[in-house]
C-alpha cells in the first residue's frame, strides 16, 4: 500500500491517504511535544518505537474483542489502518493518581485510586484541552446520544481490564492514559490513534522510575531508552 496526498500532520503523526478510500497510513513521528506545545523536542527512534508498541497493543486488544483502526505496521515508521471520523474527545483513564489530577484537585502523587477513573476532555488544542462533562459534549455534537458516551466509557474500562494486568505481569505499573476513538464507514465506534508511551504513563514496579513521556516533560532524559525498555518487556525479551 502506497502513500498518498498528505491528509493532516499532527504533533506526533503525519496521516496520508491511500488508494483505497477506507484505508490511510500513519507515519509516526519522532518530535516531541509537552504542555500544550509549548516544550518542542525531537529523539531519533522515539516514533519507530511509538509505533511497534501500538501494533503489539493494539493486537492484543483485537485479540481481547476490542475493535480498533489497526490494520498492519507496513515498516518502522508507517502503520495502515482503517479511515475514521475522529471522535473530538479524549478519554483519559486513571488508575493512579498523577499530573492534572493531583494538580487540580490535590491528590497525593502516587494515590492508588479507590476505582477506575474515566474523565472526557475536549479535544481542542486552541482552548487547551478543557474537561468536559456528559452535557458539554451534547451541546458541543462531539457525539449525538448520551448511548455514544456511555460507550466510549464501557470501552475504555474494558482497554484498562485487559492493558493493566499485562503490564503488571511485566513488572510496570499502567498509571493512566489516553485513548481517542472515531466512526468508521459503518458508524461503529472504534479505538484509534496510539497507545504508547506518548500517551500513557508506565512506572517500574520496583523502582519506581518512570518510563513514558514524562521523561521529556519532566526533563528526565533517557526517554528512548525508556521506551525501548517497554518495547522489550512487551516483546518478553
Ligand atoms: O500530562 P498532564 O499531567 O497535563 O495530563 P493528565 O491529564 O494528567 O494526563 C493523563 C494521561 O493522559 C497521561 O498518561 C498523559 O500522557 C495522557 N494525555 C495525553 O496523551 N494527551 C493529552 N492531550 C492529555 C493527556
Amino acid at each position: 500500500m502506497e502513500k498518498r496526498e498528505l491528509l493532516y500532520e499532527g504533533k506526533a503523526k503525519r496521516l496520508f491517504l491511500t488508494d483505497d478510500e477506507n484505508l490511510v497510513i500513519s507515519e509516526f513521528k519522532d518530535d516531541l511535544t509537552a504542555f500544550n506545545g509549548e516544550k518542542k523536542s525531537s529523539e531519533a527512534g522515539k516514533g519507530a518505537l511509538n509505533n511497534k508498541i501500538s501494533t503489539e497493543l493494539f493486537k492484543l486488544l483485537e485479540a481481547n474483542g476490542i475493535q480498533t483502526h489497526f490494520v498492519k505496521m507496513l515498516d518502522d515508521n508507517h502503520m495502515l489502518h482503517t479511515k475514521v471520523d475522529v471522535i473530538l474527545i479524549e478519554v483519559i483513564v486513571r488508575n493512579i493518581a498523577t499530573g492534572s489530577l493531583t494538580r487540580n484537585l490535590g491528590i497525593k502523587d502516587g494515590t492508588i485510586l479507590p476505582f477506575t477513573l474515566v474523565e472526557f476532555d475536549y479535544k481542542d488544542d486552541d482552548l487547551g484541552d478543557p474537561k468536559l462533562n456528559d452535557q458539554h459534549a451534547l451541546i458541543l455534537g462531539l457525539v449525538e446520544h448520551q448511548d455514544e458516551l456511555d460507550k466510549l466509557r464501557r470501552m475504555a474500562r474494558q482497554i484498562n481490564d485487559i492493558l493493566k494486568p499485562y503490564f503488571a505481569d511485566k513488572g510496570l505499573n499502567l498509571v493512566d492514559f489516553k485513548l481517542e476513538f472515531g466512526k468508521d464507514k459503518s458508524g461503529n465506534i472504534i479505538l484509534v490513534d496510539e497507545i504508547s508511551p506518548d500517551n500513557c504513563r508506565f512506572w517500574d514496579m520496583e523502582s519506581g522510575e518512570k518510563m513514558d513521556k514524562d521523561r521529556f516533560r519532566q526533563g528526565l532524559g533517557g526517554l528512548t531508552v525508556a521506551y525501548e525498555q517497554v518495547l522489550n518487556r512487551i516483546l518478553g525479551k
